[in-house]
């Protein structure tokens, strides 16, 4: 795909009122959710939640993209028709995560180093003939006495950036994701240091591999205290540490902003991305980018809850579903009330 082709695929993800679903939880991450609430772990149980997923009704009103993971775009659903289908018919752009997970970083007890680089290349033109056009990979940095590392935070944003590159190259649309985690007792400014830490050094390495920035999209988490800190903030509070941080370090050309969310409530992650768009000045454009959500948990976790892997809970698993999608782009429009 060209340039062009490139930026008009990032730009479709962010356009304005919509964001994206992950769904792309591995399979070991999925049958952990699932055994929470009791639902079988098998490929069955797994095709049903995520054909469940896909075909809620009006999802494309406010969902762009919806990232798959590498079970569910092979799959077809239970009438036969490729859950990619299913997403494109819906007017959702298909998307993959190509990360193969956090593993342990040498000589580094507690911190993690994303792996998945070897034979990308090869992985991403065969994702693209399945027809994915976009991708996304995961670092994990987390904050402790002692840590993040130096080490952790380069280790992890050169993959990153080596990942965008051979996305480009292939022509998805990389979207770059590097977690700073909730887990913690620090405070919210530390982890505006941190993630500050973390975003100069992933484009510094952005720069160097020539990775196209109107072509890629910044998956990050929102700035915030830890969640063991005694001192909680407000959803304003979090919106003003979170843009600041941005500004100081995410280039303009950077085709948008998709927040994870990161393990926060459906309607914590609402609010809070809430009051961003409300202090970005909506719906004039007082920052760069569009900010935008692209959560997993925080969007799917009360379908999950009430679906249970029983289909008499079908319908009422997808209202809840399209009720966060809704949440989420009334959030965008700082529309958003609890
Ligand atoms: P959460 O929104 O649940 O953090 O998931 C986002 C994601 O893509 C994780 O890799």
């Amino acid at each position: 795909m060209s340039r062009r082709g490139l930026t008009a695929t990032a730009h479709a993800l962010v356009a304005e009122g919509r964001g994206l679903l992950a769904m792309d939880e591995s399979t070991p991450t999925c049958n952990k959710r699932f055994a929470v609430v009791d639902i079988p772990q098998t490929v069955d149980a797994r095709r049903a939640y995520r054909e469940l997923l896909v075909t809620t009704p009006g999802l494309g009103d406010c969902i762009s993209g919806a990232i798959l993971y590498d079970e569910t775009i092979r799959q077809q659903d239970s009438h036969g028709v490729l859950m990619v289908e299913r997403l494109v018919a819906a007017g959702i752009i298909p998307g993959i995560k190509v990360d193969l997970g956090a593993k342990p970083l040498a000589l580094h007890p507690g911190e993690t180093v994303t792996e998945g680089l070897d034979g990308l290349r090869d992985r991403l033109k065969d994702y693209a003939l399945l027809g994915a056009r976009f991708a996304k990979w995961r670092g994990v940095i987390g904050i402790g006495q002692g840590f993040p590392s130096l080490a952790c935070i380069k280790a992890n944003a050169q993959a990153l950036a080596r990942y965008a590159a051979l996305c480009q190259e292939a022509g998805l649309v990389p979207i770059v994701e590097p977690e700073v985690l909730m887990t913690g007792n620090h405070t919210l400014e530390r982890c505006q240091i941190v993630t500050g830490d973390v975003l100069a050094a992933v484009f510094d390495e952005l720069a160097t591999q020539g990775v196209a920035l109107d072509g890629l999209i910044l998956k990050p988490n929102m700035v915030l205290p830890g969640l063991t800190s005694t001192v909680q903030v407000s959803a304003d509070a979090v919106a003003t540490a979170t843009i600041a941080c941005l500004l100081q370090h995410v280039p303009a050309e950077v085709a948008g902003i998709a927040f994870l969310s990161g393990g926060q409530s459906g309607e914590l992650a609402s609010a809070r991305l809430n009051a961003m768009n409300i202090q970005a000045g909506y719906p004039r454009r007082d920052l760069p980018w569009p900010l935008v959500f692209s959560f997993a948990r925080a969007i799917q976790q009360p379908a999950l809850e009430i679906w249970r892997g029983d289909d008499a809970n079908r319908h009422d698993a997808q209202e809840a579903l399209q009720h966060r999608a809704l949440c989420n782009q009334a959030a965008l429009r700082g529309d958003y009330d609890a």
